[in-house]
């Protein structure tokens, strides 16, 4: 039989599975056939009531097996046609119900190819000429009869072939919008994506500003603080215990806030991304050599799965260098706790339609909560005691340094994914280095 059509029968199955009003509006022309002669015949009308009830259970029953379903349904349909010429002539091959053979014919020409509805054909065919060995012993066929019988046959695949047609047809332009709703909807989870991750460059952008504005109004009269602390803890060296303790508070919180203020600048400079062709993946070997060095956490292992034949990639090696190890530091933590496997995958992908390499890096610690995935990319977001929050919007800014985008998801083991894409044709404006960021007053 026809295996290909197993995809086409389920289609046409979800299309037949529920009874509707054309199922009795069929009932009513059997209730036709059955106040027509022979009415005494119980045998007919009971094998009519098997057909009814067969046609309205056929959804169901493809329904319940739609690989084995539609084949019972047809043995059934053939079954019951036979038996219905048996008891509706004095030879079944003279039986005027002959046409009943249709509704097993055009049953296989919905729920199959036309291979499979040609060899159902040819069953309900046999099953009909069946009925000539028996009547061959008792009577003779006659040119014209044999004609009639070729007739009845040949009507029969003119009406499977028919149909079939007509069915695949539909099935066909059923695929072709089911593919057109899936590329558009494809499209558009495409376009969401791409206005959230503008959205965030926009924002980034803006804070980086901001920060950079302020930072740079606060290291002047900073710088003036630390030096005046500086100078007055020398001069307080003889002073009483009190007085130099709280020099000492003003010299140390001066120097934390410093840190702090060049941090907002570091996030804040300028990016001058310079991509050179790069082979990311011995870039990518030495910042997780190197994280994993300086680990001193719970037993964290890396694992590497580099597509073979990676292209070279226009990447500013310092910048990607530290954007991996912010991605892989963040991993590492996560994990710190309970130990961990580290995942760090690069291949081939389109994005967009524009051809590039995806890195994902993919732990098993706790990932990160659906309503936080958007706002861990700004800037002082952290969940962690000793963490400023910076990583990941530095991150977020290289990728957009180098037209790429970058975005979390769940990882297999139920941990965080970074998912970052770099495209291998960088345009043209981004080779001089143009900064993304002007600090303020700069
Ligand atoms: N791999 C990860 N698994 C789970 N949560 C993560 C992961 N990476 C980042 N996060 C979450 O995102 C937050 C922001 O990360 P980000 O790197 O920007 O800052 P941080 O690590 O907290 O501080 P730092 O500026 O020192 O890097 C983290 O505090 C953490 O809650
Ligand atoms: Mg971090």
């Amino acid at each position: 039989m026809d295996t290909s059509s197993d995809g086409e029968a389920s289609l046409t199955i979800a299309r037949r599975s529920n009874l509707n009003w054309l199922d009795f509006v069929g009932l009513l022309f059997l209730i036709g056939l059955a106040v027509l002669p022979p009415i005494e015949e119980w045998h007919k009308q009971l094998t009519l009531l098997a057909i009814g009830a067969t046609q309205l259970a056929e959804g169901r029953i493809v329904r319940a097996l739609p690989r084995r379903g539609p084949w019972y349904v047809m043995l059934i349909k053939i079954g019951l046609a036979t038996i219905l010429v048996d008891h509706t002539g004095e030879l079944g091959i003279n039986s005027s119900y002959y046409p009943i053979y249709y509704l097993p014919i055009v049953t296989a020409a919905l729920y199959f190819g036309p291979w499979g509805t040609l060899l159902w054909t040819l069953a309900a065919s046999a099953a009909y000429c069946s009925y000539l060995v028996p009547a061959l012993e008792q009577y003779t066929l006659p040119l014209s009869g044999m004609t009639e019988l070729a007739l009845r046959i040949l009507f029969f695949f003119i009406m499977a072939m028919v149909v079939n047609r007509f069915t695949i047809e539909n099935r066909r332009q059923t695929w072709r919008y089911q593919e057109l709703a899936e590329t558009l909807a494809e499209t558009n989870r495409q376009l969401r994506q791409a206005q959230e991750e503008a959205r965030r460059s926009e924002r980034l952008a803006a804070l980086g500003q901001l920060s950079a504005g302020l930072a740079h109004e606060i290291r002047n009269p900073l710088a003036v603080i630390r030096g005046s602390a500086e100078t007055l803890s020398g001069k307080l060296q003889g002073a009483d215990d009190l007085s130099r303790e709280l020099a000492g508070y003003i010299l140390s919180e001066g120097n934390r806030v410093a840190a702090l203020v060049s941090n907002f600048l570091d996030f804040a400079r300028p990016l001058h991304a310079a991509p050179h062709p790069t082979e990311i993946t011995s870039l990518l070997d030495r910042v997780l050599n190197s994280v994993t060095e300086r680990w001193q956490g719970g037993p964290v292992r890396v694992e590497r799965q580099y597509a073979p034949n990676l292209p070279l990639v226009p990447l500013d090696e310092s910048l990607c260098e530290q954007a991996f190890l912010n991605l892989a530091q963040n991993a590492f933590e996560a994990m710190s706790n309970t130990g961990g496997v580290l995942t760090v995958e690069v291949r081939r992908t389109a994005s967009q339609e524009r051809d590039g390499v995806e890195v994902r890096f993919s732990d098993n610690g706790p990932g990160v909560a659906r309503e936080m995935r958007e706002q861990i990319f700004n800037p002082f977001v952290t969940t962690k005691k000793t963490g400023v929050g910076l990583g990941l919007s530095i991150v977020s800014r290289i990728v957009d340094g180098h037209h790429g985008a970058i975005r979390v998801e769940e990882s297999a083991t139920g941990g965080a994914c970074f998912v970052l894409f770099f495209p291998l044709e960088v345009p043209a404006e981004t080779h001089p280095e143009t900064p993304l960021l002007t600090e303020a007053g700069e």
